[in-house]
């Protein structure tokens, strides 16, 4: 049975029961972590949202609270009160914030019961995801995943007084609304009292920003939610967080340097890090030719170096096929790796790029007598010192190689870079790099549909040197486009705006969409358009993976309260769930199973 907690008021914060309170009456308020029995004395630990406290209860003291607290069992909720003393020195905990202390118990009132937990609240939880994720209030007690709450909290604090600070109006933008253009499959909302009609929840506030900025609002920046309905990864949410903003009258690189001092207040704030300021740029060109990515990991250099111009007439065939045919070749020197891989290792690499798509993954080792490795006997001398000077390799050194079109290149040995980083141990714990990209290809190929696609989203403002090319030759189109990437991760994307209507009408024309397509998307923003609009540009941040990364850790999931399965599915709720045969005859829809059932 529940008792009230009338009359009583919490005085501390369990966490908050140091020795500053020694003598002291306090009243804290939680639930029990554990319970011991000593025989005589009954030992609880409470824990709230701070930390836990150790109370006490002694049969000689308060007999009947002590045989009360027999009754209590984990995550009971109780109130109690009592007096702070000291531990004696043998039972301190040093690793509690409150471990030299303990809570002398005369009143306990179990405020409620509660079931046995499906798995133990503590941080070394063995469940399983589902089933933590299935009892997700139980879950968030443990304080690893607290921890990410706060975090996220401050972050989001930090982000408003940021961008107050500098004059940024925070505006909310349509939940229910038109289809944007971010590239993925829209949720679809059906609407009742225009039937047969739909909503689109927003991939992003993208033209709402635009229209803001078209409104004179100067300066926005928005907490907001965007949805996705997008094959899902450890990195992606169907619904996820924004740090979305727009500024009027600004260059690329002024919002970049809002963006950077953005960025050095959270990593100062949060991690106690000072950014190097200004954070590295690399081109898009240059990640892709160095790094095989657009997002690269800067913890770790591993590049990528071209070597077509040694291999043309080689006799190792690989090389020499893949450069005949127009491809490159490409290779990685890892420092080190002689000694550090087995052959069993070497063999595992291979096996990752053949499952990238490669067709193999050429290595040669450096050791005191030359190269060794599947191709060292076709390398003439000229060669192998050519390869050593390229790549800057010693003795005790590997080089891995990749041979074919270059976007299979890149992807494979991008992918061996990441695994090389790792097996290597390149990536120190706590170690953080930011760097932007720039300079995006406006468009690029879709050969399914044989069409241009907008790389960023087809309101990215072309480089004015490249607005030439628009008609007759879109993929030479540069835009002015930026990434923020952290660690290998892009957690931030904008560009600068087109703001004349006729250059916009251009890049419809270079994405296939004539005008009166166009106008049946878009129509209400291109009426805007030609009414004064500003010069202007932004980015959007993805909160949840920038809170993930700071908290070091490895899934969205862990960084938001109530996240979606990898099914898209939220199982505490079970939904998505069916509608009733009522809500759909209002809606004017009825359900045809498309599995013909
Ligand atoms: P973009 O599509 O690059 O740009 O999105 C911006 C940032 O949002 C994050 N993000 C995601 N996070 C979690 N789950 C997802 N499914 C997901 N998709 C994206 C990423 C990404 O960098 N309107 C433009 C921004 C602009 O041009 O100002 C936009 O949405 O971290
Ligand atoms: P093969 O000629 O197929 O016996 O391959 C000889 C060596 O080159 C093996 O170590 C392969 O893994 C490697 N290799 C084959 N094709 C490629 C390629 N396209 N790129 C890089 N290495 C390759």
């Amino acid at each position: 049975m529940s008792e009230s907690m009338a009359g009583l008021k919490r005085t501390h914060y369990c966490g908050e029961i140091t020795e500053a309170l020694l003598g002291k009456d306090v009243v804290i308020m939680g639930w029990v972590q554990h319970r011991r029995d000593h025989g005589g004395l009954v030992f609880i630990d409470l824990r709230d949202r701070t930390g836990l406290v150790q109370t006490v209860f002694n049969p000689q003291e308060d007999p009947l609270t002590h045989e009360k607290s027999h009754g209590v069992r984990a995550e009971y909720v109780l109130a109690l009160v009592g007096r702070v003393r000291k531990r004696p020195d043998d039972m301190v905990n040093p690793k509690l914030a409150t471990g030299s202390v303990e809570v002398l118990i005369r009143e306990l009132r179990v405020l409620n019961e509660a079931k046995t937990p499906p798995f133990v609240v503590e941080d070394h939880a063995d469940a399983t995801e589902g089933v933590r994720l299935r009892h997700r209030y139980l879950d968030l007690r443990r304080p690893s995943v607290l921890r990410n709450f706060t975090l996220r909290h401050d972050v989001a604090k930090i982000t408003r007084d940021y961008f107050s600070g500098l004059g940024f109006l925070e505006v909310e933008t349509p939940v229910l609304t038109k289809s944007t253009p971010e590239g993925a499959r829209d949720y679809l909302v059906p609407s009742r009292v225009n039937r047969g009609a739909f909503f689109a929840l927003p991939q992003s506030p993208q033209l709402f920003k635009q229209l803001l900025m078209m409104g004179g609002i100067d300066r926005y920046c928005q907490i907001v939610k965007c949805f996705r309905d997008e094959d899902l990864r450890a990195d992606r949410q169907p619904e996820f967080t924004q740090v979305d903003l727009e500024m009027s009258f600004v260059s690329q690189e002024d919002v970049i340097e809002v963006l950077e001092g953005y960025m050095a207040l959270v990593f100062e704030r949060t991690l106690g890090v000072a950014l190097e300021r200004p954070f590295p740029r690399l081109t898009y060109d240059e990640a892709m030719s160095r790094y095989g990515t657009d997002r690269p990991d800067l913890r770790y250099d591993l590049a990528m170096v071209d070597l077509g111009h040694l291999f043309k007439d080689s006799k190792a065939q690989v090389f020499a096929e893949a450069l005949r045919t127009g491809g490159c070749v490409r290779a990685i020197n890892a420092p080190g790796a002689g000694a550090k891989f087995s052959r069993k290792q070497l063999d595992d690499l291979v096996a990752l790029a053949i499952s990238l798509g490669a067709k193999g993954l050429a290595w040669l080792r450096l050791t005191a007598e030359g190269f060794q490795g599947p191709l060292a006997k076709f390398l003439g001398e000229a060669e192998k010192a050519a390869l050593i000077g390229a790549l800057k390799a010693s003795v005790g050194d590997v080089v891995f190689f990749g041979a074919d079109a270059p976007d299979m290149v890149a992807h494979v040995l991008g992918q061996i870079r990441s695994r090389l980083a790792e097996e290597l141990g390149l990536v120190g714990e706590g170690t953080h790099a930011l760097s932007w990209v720039t300079d995006f290809p406006m468009f690029e190929f879709d050969p399914q549909t044989k069409r241009w696609a907008a790389k960023h989203h087809p309101f990215t403002a072309p480089r004015d040197e490249d607005l030439p090319f628009l008609a007759s030759d879109p993929g030479r189109v540069r835009a002015l486009a930026y990434d923020l990437v952290l660690d290998g991760s892009e957690i931030g994307g904008g560009s600068i705006r087109i703001h004349d209507p006729g250059v916009q009408a251009l890049v419809f024309g270079a994405l296939g969409l004539g005008p009166e397509e166009a106008r049946e998307k878009f129509g209400f923003f291109l009426d805007a358009l030609g009414y004064g609009t500003p010069p202007h540009g932004g980015c959007a941040f993805g909160l949840d993976r920038l809170v993930m990364i700071l908290a070091g850790a490895t899934s969205l999931r862990d960084v938001i309260a109530f996240p979606k399965t990898q099914k898209a599915a939220c199982p505490l709720t079970e939904a998505p769930g069916p509608a009733s045969d009522h809500q759909l005859l209002e809606l004017g829809l009825r359900l045809e199973r498309a599995d013909g059932i």
